[in-house]
């Protein structure tokens, strides 16, 4: 994608220093600033705190983490004690797990001499995967999108929710992959980016639209509903933290109100994940995880001060009682299609075995 017209990626690996240089995406949209991580607590402290985020982008942290992690001692146990750090950070993204085991599968069985090379190689196949897969989703929903006519007018008006884009992938996006391929074909697209309350990713999803020059307009969550009863959405794609083996989708709290929204109104949901995202393990949604964040996240509202200093406001008292889910389920059903780097298929075990049969026992 491009950042102000040059290509960028969300990570830069410097092989040599054995560091990767990460956007701090808690302090956009309002700074663009880079961090160098040099260390296993620093990158798990990084993912935890949200520096970065999104289930692709966690996956690819956690993995180059571990790498690091490795370049002073390789023993089984350091390997095992790193990938204990890094995997307690988020439970939900299953691409965090899902790269820790692939290292561990692949480290193990090699002399301690020769993991820190071996691991620090695996993370970058595994962020050059991303890209690769990422483009590939962009193709198929572009696809998707082509064959959808616009309700009013010439432009298609894709709505998505949290930030499921660059931001949250080493290039392209998921969600926001298909979008940015619409645009670049020069299919006139404008997106409709819902804030996410809590942590507002949709302000994220703004602000690379905007470098990249995609025409967007934000709303709060709450005005999902009456615009997609007022037929000013054509289709919703939002990416997924985990998709269970029967295509039961978590991704960001209120995704599953879209998804509901959407099917009363007939307007086609996409879910749009690569690999990564696909956890064979888990049978249904029941079995995800949800991750249960900070109370303070509800309880303070963050931004700028006047003289642009990072500040928060407090808009509850300390003490008062609050819930906070940071993702939720849509059922398979309420899922029009998921759009994967293989190609699209019916959220269900039969769409995904078609797609992925290696990965399905009988
Ligand atoms: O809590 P976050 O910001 O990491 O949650 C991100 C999402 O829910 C995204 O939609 C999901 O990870 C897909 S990112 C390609």
């Amino acid at each position: 994608m491009n950042i102000d017209a040059t290509p960028t990626r969300t990570l830069r690996a410097d092989p040599a220093r054995r560091s990767i240089d990460i956007i701090d995406q808690t302090r956009l949209p309002l700074a663009l600033h880079w961090v160098r991580i040099a260390s296993l607590e620093a990158a798990a402290e990084a993912i935890r705190a949200m520096q970065v985020r999104g289930a692709p982008l966690i996956g690819v942290t956690a993995a180059y983490g571990l790498a690091i992690a490795l370049a002073s001692e390789a023993s089984e146990a350091r390997l095992d004690a790193a990938i204990a750090i890094l995997g307690a950070t988020r439970p939900t993204a299953v691409n965090l797990h899902w790269a820790l085991a692939r290292l561990r599968r692949l480290l193990l069985p090699l002399p301690p001499a020769r993991r820190a090379d071996a691991a620090w190689a695996e993370a970058a196949a595994i962020a050059e995967e991303d890209v690769a897969q990422n483009a590939a989703i962009g193709r198929h929903g572009l696809g998707l999108l082509r064959q959808i006519p616009p309700r009013r007018g010439q432009t298609l008006n894709v709505m998505t929710h949290c930030n499921a884009g660059w931001l949250a992938t080493v290039d392209h996006g998921t969600a926001l992959s298909p979008v940015y391929a619409a645009h670049d074909a020069s299919l006139p697209v404008h997106v409709w980016v819902s804030e996410t309350r809590p942590r507002n990713q949709g302000l994220l999803t703004a602000w690379e639209l905007a470098r990249h020059g995609v025409p967007h307009t934000v709303i709060a969550d709450n005005a999902a509903g009456i615009l997609l009863r007022a037929g000013r959405v054509d289709a919703v794609i939002v990416g997924a933290d985990r998709i269970a083996a029967n295509g039961d989708v978590a991704n960001k709290v209120g995704t599953y109100l879209k998804a509901l929204a959407c099917a009363d109104n007939d307007i086609p949901f996409y879910v749009a994940a690569p690999r990564s995202t696909l956890d064979f393990a888990c049978p249904d949604g029941n079995a995800i995880p949800i991750e249960e964040r900070d109370g303070d996240e509800l309880r303070e509202v963050r931004g700028v001060d006047a003289q642009g200093a990072p500040s928060a406001l407090r808009q509850l008292p300390p003490g008062e009682a609050v819930a906070n889910p940071a993702f939720d389920i849509t059922p398979a059903r309420r899922v029009s299609a998921l759009i994967t780097e293989r190609g699209v298929c019916p959220a269900s075990r039969d769409g995904l075995l078609r797609l992925y049969p290696e990965n399905f026992h009988s």
